[in-house]
């Protein structure tokens, strides 16, 4: 009698065991079946559903099968159904979607409406005032020449005739990188007239824009870094009359064909004689204004006779050679043109200030 209970037992069990079974194997080849449904109508996606989400569902018939389930199992066999269902929704809502956006796109789409205006931009306005400096000097020949930013001792300083205490070196105007002495963040665009006379043999004649870095407190007036054109003439017999004519030039092309310049000595190290050049202020014509400082003048630039140490450290012979140079500051030059008062503009990327530079592009 007991061994008959067990034989029925044992046999429930079996069956169970091989329903669970069935149903697992069933589950997972209808995952593939679902995974693979497709649809090319709105009732075709329907009537997917109806087959596999409906009441009367391959997934709800499941469900049923679902309770013959023995407890044991009851957690595996769950959670592979949920799974099904949950796949088969999923799959539904897909054809539904992939249907709607197969439709007729352009059922709201006004194609006469004019199209959205695309920003340019504009250039900086440093960029623009250093196009017309150096176009103005393409004009009269020269060439362009830039540099590295990064550079050495010798082309800044030593190739441009500074005394080795010289106080431009000093570690208040210069950037040093990562405390190597030689190695510095260019102070100024002589640097490239050394570059090019160490590289070429006269005739030379280039026109050198390029950034510079000098360790100033940032204010309206002063940055640590700014902008530089550079110019160097050298071949036989220049003179100073010719240099003094070129900027006479390039200041009535900049700035009207009204403009005087007048030339005060300097000192440059690698010029001898130096100057710098004023010009005619330009905002009251020279009569006297808040900007001139009532002097009717303003400053633009620096210049020179290369001095024959300069030419002799950069290999070219000074006793058959001479040449010039002239430097200016963009920021300068562009405050003149445009009367930006604040340095700071130029760096802040203020779209607002940027974008009133738009008609001078
Ligand atoms: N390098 C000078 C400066 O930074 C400008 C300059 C260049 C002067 C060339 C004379 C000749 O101030």
């Amino acid at each position: 009698m007991l061994f008959c209970t067990e034989m029925i037992t044992f046999a429930l069990f079996f069956k169970k065991n091989i329903i669970s079974k069935d149903m697992v194997a069933k589950i997972q080849q209808l995952l593939q079946e679902i995974d693979g449904l497709q649809a090319a109508s709105a009732e075709e996606v329907e009537a997917l559903r109806i087959k596999y989400l409906s009441k009367k569902g391959v997934v709800n018939a499941l469900m049923a099968d679902f309770r013959a389930v023995p407890v044991e199992q009851k957690k595996e066999v769950g959670m592979k159904l949920n799974e099904l269902k949950t796949a088969a929704q999923a799959k539904i809502n897909t054809l539904k979607e992939a249907l709607a956006g197969a439709g007729d796109t352009t059922a709201d789409l006004d194609l006469t409406r004019t199209a959205y205006p695309i920003g340019l931009g504009t250039r900086h306005p440093l960029t623009i005032v250093k196009n017309e400096i150096v176009d103005i000097f393409s004009r009269l020949g020269f060439i362009l020449a830039e540099g590295p930013e990064v550079e050495d001792d010798w082309h800044v300083y030593s190739s441009m005739n500074f005394a080795e205490d010289h106080p431009a070196r000093d570690m208040q105007d210069t950037f040093f990188v990562e405390a190597h002495p030689d190695i510095i963040l260019r102070s100024h665009t002589s640097s490239v007239q050394s570059r090019v006379m160490e590289s070429t043999q006269p005739p030379i004649r280039v026109i050198c824009p390029g950034r510079v870095y000098r360790n100033e407190a940032i204010s309206a007036r002063a940055h640590c870094f700014f902008h530089q054109v550079e110019g160097l003439y050298i071949d036989k017999d220049v003179s100073f009359t010719d240099l003094k004519q070129v900027l006479l030039l390039f200041a009535q092309e900049m700035f009207g064909a009204d403009t005087r310049i007048r030339l005060r000595p300097s000192y440059f190290p690698f010029t001898e004689p130096s100057a710098e050049m004023d010009i005619s202020c330009n905002i009251c014509g020279g009569k006297g204004c808040s900007f001139c400082k009532h002097t009717g003048w303003v400053e633009i630039l620096g210049c020179g006779m290369v001095d024959p140490a300069v030419l002799e450290a950069n290999g070219i012979d000074s006793t058959v050679y001479t040449g010039y140079a002239f430097g200016m500051g963009i920021e300068r030059i562009t405050n003149l043109k445009y009367q930006v008062k604040d340095l700071r503009m130029f760096s802040e990327n203020d779209t607002r200030f940027l974008e009133e530079f738009e008609a001078a592009n």
